[in-house]
């Protein structure tokens, strides 16, 4: 139980149960300044239940408050406000962290599956930087979740499939060259796809000839199947250098081809309920407040929607989790309102539990970071940019550092995640190295700095996890408890609002916290209250650590 839990619980028994504990959870608020309490109890509504002055019901609380960890009880207009025990506090959250350690702020195990659809780039296509925001803001969020108690399914829908792929066929066969891709398949396949734009664009016979190749391809022709598991391979193995970079992971790739075979299902099934109807050779769903969806073209053909129907009923049959992201940019918010509303009407209650996480786009000196048309940036090339900045700064800062290649590298990719997840997801994010990676800003390598401070400062202490003590801590580290004790409700709010920004925010805050507490506080002065200090230290360690860990951001000892 946590301290508003049993705050909550002190209350709700002072008022004769008038209230349920959570009831009364839910309206614990924190007073704006620090010297007007550690928490508050606003009697509003419950004046109006009882037909009453707030003032009157704050009043007549306040004297039954009676638990030892409430030190104090003011009353001002119609709140109750509440002073802890700040030693007894002090001693519950450090003691919690201390025992738990990284299971700190850890919700117990629901039973409940997420199914989190996130990073899924388009083959032949470069990794954008759309689709890093995604595997990042993705990854977070699956860890997140595992956190609340959930069991996180990562599914990556790979963009494998599409008239992209006729295409693609076609320009390979007039244009491939097989070397050439094998040695960059990606930049060269970009470059025949670019390439047949350009030709089709006056030559109109080559869309029909792609069209022609991805019926080909739908009706499992084997020279077309071939060429596109080719292409397919080969920028999965580019993909992954990325992931590996990252750190990232999937429990499946079942992208948009995957469901070829499960099609026809889903067009009987709209079929059947009414639902698909003719224009102009084409099938399509009418829908309330926006525009119908398009489930086959003239020629029979498929689309990106019929695919994201099959997808959901397959994950609905395969997991049926209680709750499902698609972590896509802001621009596919309608495909998203249209793919839901269609399994509304479909009669899928299901479908209520389905939600998309949309973001921002990734600006570079306040333009759109565009991969396509040739203008690629590569985003292998930016973060090994980070990573070399990274390094420079080491050198610079800590030249007898061992292992700088891994370190510089667990800053720089830590750099990127953080200045991607510290914001709120829906603004646009600026992309500026030196901006993320600088070591006093609001940035990745300022919490991991902060950690390998203390992790250095817990060995000169030779501080022992086993043995330490609690008490005695001075009132500057209050903000620092403060903080600690809130992680688990950052944890549940970042879940809730499927918010990553929640936990980066919280880290930046903690670092600071402790940092000024460090610069004013000797620590390892021998005044007898070394041991405690160095726990509160510690406890910073751990949840900070843990902070980085369900962002997705290394978190070295050394920096
Ligand atoms: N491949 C798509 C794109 O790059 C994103 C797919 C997102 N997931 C989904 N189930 N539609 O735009």
């Amino acid at each position: 139980m946590n301290l508003t839990n049993q705050i909550a619980y002190v209350i709700s028994n002072a008022l004769e149960n008038e209230w349920t504990v959570d009831q009364v959870e839910q309206l614990l608020e924190k007073p704006k300044q620090m010297e007007l309490g550690d928490i508050a109890f606003p009697c509003f509504t419950l004046a109006k239940k009882l037909r009453k002055a707030p003032q009157q019901i704050a009043l007549e609380l306040s004297t039954k408050l009676l638990d030892n960890l409430i030190a104090n009880v003011q009353v001002i207009g119609g709140y109750v406000n509440i002073f802890f025990n700040r030693t007894l506090v002090t001693n519950q959250v450090l003691q919690s962290i201390t025992s738990d350690q990284q299971q700190y702020g850890s919700k117990s195990i629901t039973h409940k599956k997420i199914v989190i659809d996130f990073s899924s780039p388009n083959i032949a296509k470069p990794f954008s930087m759309g689709h890093l925001r995604s595997t990042v803001i993705g990854n977070a969020l699956a860890n997140i979740s595992e956190k609340n108690g959930y069991e996180a399914i990562r599914i990556n829908h790979l963009g494998d499939w599409g008239t992209q792929f006729g295409k693609l066929i076609v320009a390979y066969k007039l244009w491939g060259n097989k070397e050439k891709i094998l040695a960059a398949p990606i930049e060269e396949l970009l470059k025949i796809y670019v390439h047949f734009h350009d030709i089709a664009e006056k030559d109109n016979s080559l869309n029909e000839q792609a069209r022609a190749a991805f019926k080909s391809l739908e009706e499992g022709d084997e020279e077309a199947l071939s060429l596109w598991n080719w292409f397919k391979e080969a920028s999965l193995k580019e993909f992954q250098l990325i992931y590996e970079l990252l750190g990232v992971n999937f429990d499946s790739y079942a992208g948009e081809a995957f469901y070829n075979d499960k099609m026809t299902k889903v067009v009987d099934d709209l079929k059947e309920k009414g639902l698909l109807i003719e224009s102009d050779g084409a099938f399509v769903v009418e829908l309330e407040d926006m525009p119908p969806s398009l489930i086959t073209k003239k020629d029979g053909a498929t689309l990106y929607a019929t695919r994201d129907l099959a997808a959901a009923m397959y994950r609905h049959q395969t997991y049926n989790a209680s709750k499902t992201f698609y972590v896509v940019g802001n621009e596919q918010t309608l495909h998203f309102k249209q793919l839901f509303s269609v399994l509304q009407k479909m009669g899928y209650e299901w479908s209520k539990q389905l939600e998309h996480v949309p973001f921002g786009m990734m600006l570079k000196d306040g333009k759109k970071m565009s991969t396509r048309k040739g203008k690629v940036i590569l985003l292998a090339d930016v973060i090994a940019d980070a990573i070399k900045t990274a390094k420079h700064n080491i050198i610079e800062k800590n030249p007898t550092l061992e292992h700088k290649e891994e370190i510089a590298k667990q800053v720089g990719v830590g750099a990127v995640i953080f200045n991607d997840l510290k914001n709120d997801r829906m603004n646009d994010i600026e992309f500026s190295l030196e901006q993320m990676l600088n070591f006093e800003g609001e940035t990745g390598p300022y919490v991991q700095y902060t950690i390998a401070r203390i992790c250095s400062l817990l060995q000169k202490g030779n501080f022992d996890a086993e043995a330490f003590t609690f008490s005695s801590n001075g009132v500057e580290a209050w903000p620092i408890i403060q903080l600690l004790e809130d992680f688990p409700r950052i944890v549940e709010k970042a879940f809730n609002h499927a918010d990553p920004s929640q936990i980066a925010k919280f880290s930046l805050l903690l670092a600071r916290q402790f940092n000024k507490y460090y610069a004013n506080t000797k620590i390892l002065a021998d005044d007898g209250k070394t041991s405690s200090k160095l726990t509160l230290a510690f406890s910073v360690s751990v949840v900070l650590k843990e902070s980085l860990r369900l962002l997705g951001v290394p978190a070295p000892e050394k920096m």
